[in-house]
C-alpha cells in the first residue's frame, strides 16, 4: 500500500456534499485514520474498510457509552448528548448486561406477527401522502419521505397527531448542531422525555394494540421494563424512527432517478422490492457513519494504537462501498445478492427497527414511481444539496416534476 497525497478534510463542506472521494482515499491510504472532529476540535479515529468496520461493530472492547468511557476532550466538547435528561440512558448507549436485558424486552414487541400488522397502515399512509404530494405546486420527494415515517411511527406508537407534531419539533431542536443553541438542546431532550412519560401513563390507563402498549406489557420471565426504561425506549423509537427512514426513501428515489434502467426494472418486476431496499441501504444508506464508539482500554487496530477513551467513527457508507467487499460498489444493482451491507449496523447495537425500516421503504419507494411513471427531477442534478449533519446522509430537498411534462 502506498500513501498518495494529503489526507482529505473530513466533515467540511465538500465532504458533506460527497464523502465518497474521502472514503476511497482513506480506505486505500489510511484505513484507521486519526483526525480532528470540527465540533470541539476533538481527536478521533475513523475506520473506513468493510472488514475493520464490521469487526469494530462487534468488538466488546468498545462502548457507545460516552459518559462512562469517552476521552475527557470529547466530554469537555459537550458531545455527550442528553445528560441529566430522561433520555440519557437510551438503549444505544447501554453496554451488556443492561443492553442485553433491555434489548431482549424491547425485541419481544417487534415480533414478525406485529410487523405484518404494520403493512396496512403503512400502505394507507403512503397512498394518502402521494395524494398530498400530487396537490403540491412544487412537489418535493423529501416532504413525502418525511411524512411517511412520521405518520407511521405516530400511528404504531399510538400518539395523537397534535402531540406528535410538538414531539417532531422537539426532535428537530434536540439535534441542532449550532453551538449557540445548546441550552435549547437540553430543553428539547427534556420535552421528548416528558412526552414519552405522558404517553406511557396514557397507555397504562388505556392499553391498545400499539407498540407503546406492547412495550409496557413486554415480559421476559418476571422481568419488565421499568418506568425510566420505558420512557427512554418510547423516546428513542421516535428519535431514531423518523429521519433514518426519511433519508433512505429520499436517497433511494434519487438513486432510481439517476439509474433509469434500475427504475424500469423495479417497475416491471415489483417482486424485486425487498432486494432493492437492501441495495438502497448499501448504496446510500441513511447513516453515513455509526454512533461514536469509545475504546474501553488501549487497543490496536490495523497496526494503529488507540488510547483508552479514543472516540472512533465507523464509516458505514465507506464500508458499504468498499471494493474489497463488493463488486463494482459504486454501481446501483437492485438484483445484487452478494455479501450483506452494514446499512442497518451490525453486532450488539444493530438496528432494532430493521423490519419496520424495510417495510416502509419497500412500500413507499415503488409506490412513488408507480403513481408517477413520468417523474423526473425539476432542478439540474448539480443543484441538489445534502444537509451538513455528521450522522445522516440527508438530502435537503428533492424537487420533482411528477408527470415529466412541466405541469408537476
Ligand atoms: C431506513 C431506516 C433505518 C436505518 C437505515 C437504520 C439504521 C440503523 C443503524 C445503522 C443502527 C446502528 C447504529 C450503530 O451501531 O452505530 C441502528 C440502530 C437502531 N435503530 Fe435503526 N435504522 C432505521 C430505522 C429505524 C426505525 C424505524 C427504528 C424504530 C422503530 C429504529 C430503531 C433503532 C434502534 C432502537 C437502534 C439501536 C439499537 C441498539 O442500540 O441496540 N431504526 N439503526
Amino acid at each position: 500500500m502506498t500513501t498518495s497525497g494529503n489526507p482529505p478534510t473530513l466533515f467540511d463542506r465538500d465532504y458533506y456534499q460527497d464523502p465518497y472521494p474521502a472514503f476511497s482515499w482513506l480506505r486505500d491510504n489510511a484505513p484507521v485514520h486519526e483526525f480532528t472532529f470540527p465540533a470541539g476540535a476533538v481527536t478521533m479515529w475513523i475506520i473506513t474498510r468493510f472488514d475493520d468496520v464490521h469487526a469494530l461493530l462487534g468488538d466488546q472492547r468498545f462502548s457507545n457509552d460516552a459518559a462512562a468511557w469517552a476521552s475527557q476532550e470529547f466530554k469537555d466538547a459537550g458531545l455527550v448528548y442528553a445528560q441529566g435528561t430522561p433520555v440519557e440512558r437510551i438503549l444505544t448507549v447501554l453496554d451488556p448486561p443492561d443492553h442485553t436485558r433491555v434489548r431482549r424486552l424491547a425485541m419481544s414487541a417487534f415480533t414478525p406477527r406485529r410487523t405484518a400488522q404494520w403493512e396496512e397502515p403503512t400502505s394507507r399512509i403512503v397512498a394518502s401522502a402521494l395524494d398530498r404530494l400530487e396537490k403540491r405546486d412544487r412537489p418535493d420527494v423529501m416532504e413525502f419521505a418525511s411524512t411517511v415515517p412520521a405518520e407511521v411511527m405516530g400511528e404504531i406508537m399510538g400518539i395523537p397527531l397534535d402531540r406528535f407534531k410538538e414531539m417532531l419539533h422537539a426532535i428537530e431542536r434536540a439535534f441542532n448542531t449550532d453551538p449557540e443553541g445548546q441550552d435549547d438542546v437540553t430543553r428539547a431532550f427534556e420535552e421528548i422525555g416528558a412526552y414519552g412519560r405522558e404517553l406511557v401513563a396514557e397507555k397504562r390507563r388505556r392499553p391498545g394494540t400499539d407498540l407503546t402498549s406492547s412495550l409496557i406489557q413486554a415480559r421476559d420471565g418476571d422481568d419488565r421494563l421499568n418506568e425510566e426504561e420505558l420512557v427512554a425506549m418510547v423516546a428513542l423509537m421516535i428519535m431514531v424512527g423518523l429521519d433514518t427512514t426519511r433519508n433512505l426513501i429520499g436517497s433511494a428515489a434519487l438513486a432510481l432517478l439517476d439509474n433509469p434502467d434500475q427504475r424500469e426494472l423495479l417497475r416491471t418486476r415489483p417482486e424485486l422490492a425487498a432486494s432493492a431496499v437492501e441495495e438502497f441501504l448499501r448504496y446510500e444508506g441513511a447513516l453515513t457513519i455509526g454512533l461514536f464508539r469509545f475504546a474501553k482500554e488501549d487497543v490496536e487496530i490495523g497496526g494503529v494504537k488507540l488510547p483508552a477513551g479514543a472516540p472512533v467513527v465507523a464509516a458505514l457508507q465507506s464500508a458499504n462501498r468498499d471494493p474489497r467487499r463488493f463488486e463494482n460498489p459504486d454501481h446501483l444493482d437492485i438484483t445484487r445478492d452478494g455479501p450483506r451491507h452494514l446499512g442497518l449496523g451490525h453486532g450488539l447495537h444493530n438496528c432494532l427497527g430493521a423490519a419496520l425500516a424495510r417495510l416502509e421503504s419497500a412500500i413507499a419507494v415503488p409506490a412513488l414511481f408507480d403513481r408517477f411513471p413520468g417523474l423526473r427531477l425539476a432542478v439540474p442534478r448539480s443543484e441538489l444539496r445534502y444537509n451538513e449533519t455528521w450522522l445522516l446522509r440527508s438530502l435537503t430537498s428533492l424537487p420533482v416534476d411528477l408527470h415529466g411534462d412541466g405541469r408537476s
